[in-house]
């Protein structure tokens, strides 16, 4: 048998476009509504596309979180599931594959990722307290702050730079680690936190060497190490196909030497394993042992966790499934298709492309709309309205503001047109890129928002907001000259 798993096929013709190494068997009625509509479906959303209903979207890109296409292994799976509330034998099935996966000997089961850093944040974070992280995630900074615990940030400058050409932005600047540490006292520090496939900054990764010094770093400093590893499997294939040195080596080592490096592991099984779940892996007894007592608390049983024993069974497939490269290949290789059409018809994107999504950038697209109008969400109220297709705001919006109530703003202001794996096809892909071809061109037409509700925390996920004044009407009247079905 050929050995194809570790490389693209190339077409003759010279072109480069992803090509699928699986064929759909299942698939899902797609509904696409006018643009009329559309504009009454935003308007009841609040403009947020979190609170859009699904039947009413085109293309689902908010997230790949718990939608990844499963494979016929994982529902076969799920068919063999054992329901017991204690001892299930889908429990230690769950358990035996995080082990020979990541080479950790203790697990806990958890329903989410967020509910691992709920576990997690309890457990270390102490007010006044300090965790370090490459970049912070949304769920992540809610607990540590909740607990009265700060989050410091080290990536480089060039990671907040959306137009680069480094391959890993997600990865630690260890001088400036070390003026952090030095400056919090090592002694102040709860953990430091990497994240794989830095989510917040473009799905960018962190490299292997880059990892190996943070741990080296702290090693030396008496430093726990904590690894999300929700966004692994985009990370393992930058790993893989950028970073020098790494090419030969199997994705299950890759893997092995990072968890060695790790004293905890915690994961979103909606994105690792491609299923709904989530866990917590530890190298020793003593974090087992601290952690253990919060799970049956929050999540359930210590051999569920608030899982059904069905998405378990599917996350153990779905973890050993991240080890098939054509598997993690699929998101990273049609979020470049995506990037490179919109880069082509000169739509401001993130680069370099990352994982989970294409990022389009909104302080570029958008530059008459003021952070304080939220740019990131306003550009995806209009992406939903000419396109029915829903991205998430990854900007402002999803800051916490600051105490004295003023707007906190982000780096960044991006639209993340997530791209779960094996869900979406190229033509989608060109009808995404053509719509925002046409959306850059009428670019001048798009207005900011204001809040009408406004929730105290992680307010993009349910607030309600406003558009300021009737640019939202002349968009639509705009779109319907160039598109007279409304289409
Ligand atoms: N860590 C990272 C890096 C994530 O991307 C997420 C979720 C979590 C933790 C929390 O996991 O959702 O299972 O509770 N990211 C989703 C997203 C929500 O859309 O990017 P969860």
């Amino acid at each position: 048998m050929s050995d194809h798993t570790n490389c693209q096929v190339t077409f003759f013709s010279g072109e480069n476009i992803p090509l699928e190494m699986h064929k759909a068997r299942m698939v899902q009625r797609l509904h696409l509504r006018g643009v009329d509509e559309r504009l009454a479906i935003i308007t009841q959303a609040g403009n947020n596309t979190f609170l859009l209903p699904n039947r009413d979207v085109f293309l689902d890109m908010l997230t790949d979180s718990g939608v990844n296409a499963m494979s016929e292994a994982q529902y076969a799976a799920m068919m063999l599931a054992d329901d017991s509330y204690a001892g299930s034998e889908t429990f230690y099935r769950l358990e035996k594959t995080v082990q020979d996966f990541f080479g950790f000997k203790y697990f806990l089961p958890a329903h989410q990722g967020r509910a691992c850093e709920n576990i997690l944040a309890t457990t270390y974070v102490k007010p006044g307290l300090t965790v370090i992280t490459n970049y912070h995630f949304t769920t992540t900074k809610g607990h540590i702050t909740r607990l009265g615990g700060k989050v410091l940030e080290a990536v480089g400058d060039e990671a907040l730079n959306p137009v680069s050409q480094n391959p890993f932005k997600g990865d630690f600047d260890l001088a400036l680690l070390d003026r952090q540490v030095t400056e919090v006292g090592p002694e102040n520090i709860a953990f430091v936190r990497v994240e794989a496939g830095t989510n917040l900054i473009g799905g960018q990764p962190v490299s292997l060497e880059n990892t190996r010094k943070v741990a080296a770093y702290c090693q030396k400093k008496g430093l726990k190490l904590v690894y999300d590893a929700s966004l692994l499997a985009d990370n393992l294939y930058f790993i893989k196909t950028r970073e020098k040195g790494c090419e030969n080596k199997s994705l299950a080592e890759l893997v092995r030497e990072i968890a060695s490096l790790m004293d905890i592991i915690y994961f979103s099984g909606r994105k690792l394993g491609c299923a709904r779940g989530g866990g917590i892996a530890t190298k020793g007894e003593e974090d087992f042992m601290r952690m253990r007592d919060l799970v049956p608390m929050f999540e359930g049983f210590l051999t569920y966790g608030g899982m059904s024993v069905r998405e378990m069974e599917a996350m153990s497939v779905g973890i050993q499934e991240t080890l098939d490269f054509h598997v993690i290949s699929q998101t990273p290789i049609f979020v470049a298709a995506l990037g490179e059409e919109l880069t082509k018809k000169g739509v401001p994107v993130v680069t370099p492309y990352g994982g989970l999504g294409c990022h389009v950038d909104a302080s570029r697209f958008i530059p008459q709309v003021p952070q304080d109008q939220y740019p990131a969400g306003a550009l995806a109220a209009a992406i939903y309205l000419i396109s029915g297709v829903r991205g998430m705001e990854r900007g402002t919006l999803s800051e916490q503001r600051n105490p004295d109530g003023s707007e906190h703003h982000s780096p960044m202001e991006l639209v993340r047109l997530a791209m779960p794996k094996r869900v979406f096809t190229l033509s989608q892909v060109k009808y995404v890129a053509d719509r925002l071809e046409w959306l850059y061109k009428r670019r001048d037409l798009v207005g900011g928002l204001v809040f009408i509700d406004e929730p105290k925390t992680l307010r993009f996920f349910l607030g309600r907001l406003k558009p300021v004044g009737d640019w939202q009407e002349k968009l639509v009247a705009a779109f319907k000259k160039d598109m007279p079905s409304g289409l």
